[in-house]
């Protein structure tokens, strides 16, 4: 689907489909207006008839409309004048994406751009309703050997602007946003593509095919006899078990300026088992999803190449997957990480840390600004924050707040968890210098408890993205966060 934005008045538009927003009680949009004044009052008289009250995610289709050149109105309901948030705006025009899919137009123009969002510009509104709608008419149906025709579906949206002098921030929306949501499908796609699928020699070849697309990315990958002449015993206990061979993946992006990079570590495990602290069945094919903070890594990296921003990045990704087998690792076994500290692994399903500790050590040799890890790290975290946040953990105050600055920029928010010293007790082991789980209380802390071990040398933050990667039920499938926290966290940082 493609972007446009232009300036001009909604009644001039000869075009598929007009989508104007009417609010409550009554209140229309500055468009929705100019409409109802072109068409005698027909708004007014639909709205006072009870055809319409302008509650969040209502709609109606309108077809020749008198005094427009538009085949089709749309108008959609955004709620409370006063109370339009960045939530809101999203969910709008996410809505209006989905309905557009079936009405036969295969172009629109959008006129939700012109709403007043609390705080945001031209810009911002711009680039979320490429963001939002790129996300909303999205289908993962390249395995389904039936695909639904796509013949009427929406091909164009065009953002109607208040003026011509906003084109230019309109245009670099349209050009940012549609980096992101390219950013974004990539890490779908590959989160959602199923375990026999994406294994880590997979995700090995997309960061390959990544550098063959971008001068600017140069891909290394490490195979396991490598792994081990590096002493990354922490990182292989958890391959031990599988017979698809594990892999470390750095993907080094240099900007058009100099200087220390920003290092994102994804964690990578493709099939999440448990390994001999075996899972239990129901929903273990979501555990395919264990490798989503590895695509979130891949996908932001897509963006900040495609934007060519003047920033260095390194993307870790330690890839394997966690399976039982006669070689697996045991309960109670010890290994010795890259960075010399011993480990007891009490229980095989905490493989997520064991993995990410050796990245984490292999990070310092970039002299990295800052290390943010993400990773499907507890389901701890779920209890704690649910669906809608992601976990944040960090070493430096000024760090966590920048993501979480980002996050709620770029509607996808994080929430901070506290690092107190007290927790780090719950890691004590009678054989090892640390434990691999911290008990039942704290969970999702005691996980980035675990990882500050092996981060001591540099700023460092912790995702955990569990709730936040993808959903469950009906609507089961990869969200591609927080691709979009991490690419305004760059963006931030250049002073974009
Ligand atoms: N990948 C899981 C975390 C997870 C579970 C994410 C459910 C999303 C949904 C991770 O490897 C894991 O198994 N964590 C354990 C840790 C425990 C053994 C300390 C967990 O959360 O149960
Ligand atoms: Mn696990
Ligand atoms: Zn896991």
């Amino acid at each position: 689907m493609e972007f446009t934005v232009k300036s001009g008045n909604a009644e001039k538009q000869r075009s598929g489909c007009v989508v104007v927003g009417v609010f409550e009680k009554r209140r229309l949009s500055a468009s929705a207006r100019r409409l109802d004044a072109a068409s005698d009052g027909l708004l007014t008289s639909l709205i006072r008839r009870g055809d319409l009250d302008g509650k969040l995610g209502q709609s109606l289709l309108l077809h020749n409309v008198p005094g427009t050149l538009a085949d089709r109105l749309f108008l959609v309901g955004c709620g409370r004048e006063r109370e339009l948030g960045d939530g809101q705006y999203v969910r709008v025009v996410a809505h209006v994406l989905r309905s557009l899919q079936n009405t036969g137009a295969s172009e629109a123009v959008s006129y939700l751009t012109e709403l007043n969002v609390k705080g945001r510009d031209t810009y911002w509104k711009v680039r979320q309703a490429v963001v939002s709608g790129r996300d909303a008419v999205y289908r993962f149906d390249r395995l389904k050997s039936k695909k639904p025709e796509a013949g009427r579906a929406l091909k164009r949206l065009t953002l109607g602007v208040p003026s011509r002098k906003e084109l230019p921030a309109g245009e670099r929306g349209i050009r940012e946003g549609t980096a992101i949501a390219d950013g974004i499908e990539l890490t779908k796609d590959l989160c959602n593509l199923p375990a026999n699928v994406c294994t880590p020699s997979y995700l090995a070849n997309q960061a390959r095919q990544l550098a063959k697309q971008y001068a600017s990315l140069k891909v290394d990958v490490l195979e396991e006899k490598d792994l081990e002449s590096q002493k990354m015993g922490a990182f292989l206990s958890v391959a031990r078990g599988s017979r698809e061979p594990a892999k470390l993946i750095t993907l080094n992006y240099t900007g058009p300026k100099e200087g220390p990079p920003v290092v994102l570590v994804g964690k990578g495990v493709t099939f999440d088992s448990g390994g001999i602290s075996l899972k239990p069945a129901a929903a273990m094919d979501e555990m395919k999803f264990d490798m989503c903070g590895a695509a979130s890594v891949l996908g932001s990296m897509h963006a900040v190449a495609t934007l060519e921003l003047p920033i260095n990045v390194v993307g870790l990704i330690p890839s394997t997957e966690n399976l039982p087998g006669g070689n697996a690792t045991k309960p109670g076994d010890i290994v010795t990480s890259l960075s010399g500290q011993t480990i007891e692994i009490l229980n095989t399903d905490a493989e997520g840390r064991l993995i990410l500790c050796d990245a984490l050590t292999y990070a310092e040799q970039f002299d990295p600004v800052a290390v943010i890890d993400i990773a499907t790290l507890t389901g701890a975290c779920i209890v704690a924050l649910g669906k809608h946040g992601t976990g944040l953990m960090s070493n430096h105050s000024a760090l966590a707040h920048d993501l979480l600055t980002a996050g709620r920029y770029a509607d996808d928010r994080a929430w901070e968890l506290p690092l107190w010293e007290e927790y780090q007790e719950q890691l004590k082991s009678n054989f090892a210098d640390i434990a691999n789980i911290g008990g039942k209380d704290a969970g999702a802390i005691t996980a980035a408890c675990f990882l500050s071990r092996f981060t001591k040398k540099y700023h460092w933050a912790h995702l955990d993205i569990a709730g936040t990667a993808w959903k469950s039920g009906k609507d089961k499938g990869a969200t591609g966060r927080p691709v979009s926290l991490l690419v305004q966290y760059l963006l931030d940082r250049i002073g974009h």
